[in-house]
């Protein structure tokens, strides 16, 4: 019996330990992480998939922008990290009684196993290609730039929701719904002649609104801090020959709320649509990567102004970047964060605008029903039931 028990818990542990070695060696693993990984494994803990860098961390690549290292060190342990997450769907489905499994098999179950990972390879090859243009972009060198529970699934994954939003076919009923009442704006607001217009859009996420604006003839500065949506614009921007050069299958890892079980496996091609290279790309903190008052003839914010950690500052500095008379255009939620020092509603955001000196256009008010970043097919959707308003800086 013991033997018997000894055999199994091996059986189960190479089961474990032949992919993780696998990709830990592709991945350029340090082996004492792939001894931790495995004895976590073996004692039945979950390993975490979603670490925040600490401190001490951050301080040994203190010569990378903030964020840099961890972002690098996620994109490159992505297969890892996503086979963690299909070894634990396997633990669960192996756990089943005999009779339970050969159901299961006539279902097709045991499939989903080797067609996941199969699709973690092709995202694989995206991850490290964004990757390995971003180190030599930042010069960083070839060393591990984190541990592999420095790593953030989550990031990764944003990343691949957000790709999908801007620059798939599928993301079109997602961007069709917000992007045409902030194009109309605009060339209402400039009369249809947006050249040498100066347009700002802080939070610009993977760029795609920045670039479409950028296509009707304004001079667009993006600007975005986050390195996950940072490098993955260079990486189309910059590193890409040919349009839907690039796949994804973003949902392999996803297998709740699917109504088919090809739906996991929906493979995605990217750029649908050439990124404008005329718009300049700025990273950094909006609050302070622009010191020069009144420099852009239009502001505008998708999705933005509820991630400030203080809307005053936000609304405040889109006062001070535009001219005089420029407009600044807001569509987008208001889901504040925890970490908001106000959380305001509309009413109170439009008393704010005025209060720092905005004309709210109220007749250009509208409330907009907009998905973000879900998967096409998904049982589950969160509708957000956007703000869209019109404001010009008082002359
Ligand atoms: C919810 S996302 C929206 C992205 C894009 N506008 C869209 O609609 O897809 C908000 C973006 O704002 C960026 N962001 C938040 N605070 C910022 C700041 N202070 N400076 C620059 N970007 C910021 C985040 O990194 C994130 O990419």
């Amino acid at each position: 019996m013991m033997r018997t028990l000894t055999v199994s818990r091996f059986l189960t542990l190479l089961l474990y330990a032949v992919p993780s070695l696998y990709l830990a060696l592709r991945s350029n693993i340090l082996l004492s992480e792939i001894a931790l990984t495995l004895s976590s494994i073996s004692e039945g803990a979950e390993p975490s998939t979603v670490r925040v860098p600490n401190e001490s961390r951050r301080k040994r690549h203190a010569s990378l922008p903030n964020g840099l290292a961890h972002c690098i060190n996620s994109f490159e342990q992505y297969p890892f990290l996503a086979e963690q997450i299909i070894q634990r769907k396997y633990g669960r489905f192996a756990k089943q009684t005999p009779a339970q499994k050969a159901l299961s098999n006539k279902l097709g179950y045991a499939e989903h196993f080797t067609k996941a990972r199969e699709g973690i390879e092709t995202n694989a090859q995206f991850t490290n290609k964004v990757a390995r243009i971003a180190r030599e972009k930042y010069h960083t060198g070839p060393q591990a730039l984190g541990a592999t529970d420095d790593a953030d699934f989550g990031l990764v994954d944003m990343t691949f929701g957000h790709l999908s939003r801007d620059w798939t076919s599928q993301g079109t009923r997602e961007r069709q719904a917000v992007f045409p009442p902030i194009l109309d704006g605009l060339n209402r607001h400039f009369n249809v002649n947006g050249n040498s217009k100066k347009v700002l859009v802080p939070g610009s996420g993977m760029g795609r609104l920045a670039s479409d604006i950028a296509d009707l003839g304004y001079d667009v500065t993006a600007n975005e801090m986050d390195y996950s949506s940072i490098l993955t614009y260079h990486l189309l921007a910059n590193h890409t020959t040919s349009l839907h050069q690039h796949s994804l299958q973003p949902f392999v890892t996803k297998w709740t709320h699917q109504a088919n079980p090809s739906s996991r496996y929906s493979t995605l091609t990217l750029p649908d649509h050439w990124p404008n290279k005329a718009v300049q790309l700025v990273e950094g903190d909006f609050l302070d990567i622009f010191p020069q008052d009144s420099k852009f003839d239009a502001v505008v914010t998708l999705f933005f102004i509820d991630m400030a950690n203080n809307t005053i500052d936000f609304l405040s500095n889109i006062h001070r970047l535009l001219k005089p008379g420029g407009v600044w255009i807001n569509l987008g939620p208001l889901k504040w964060g925890t970490h908001s020092a106000l959380q305001l509603s509309t009413e109170e955001v439009l008393q704010l605008a005025d209060l720092l000196g905005f004309d709210v256009d109220h007749t250009s008010r509208k409330s907009i029903d907009s998905l973000y970043a879900e998967q096409p097919e998904t049982l589950l959707k969160f509708t957000y039931v956007t703000q869209f308003w019109q404001a010009t800086k008082r002359m």
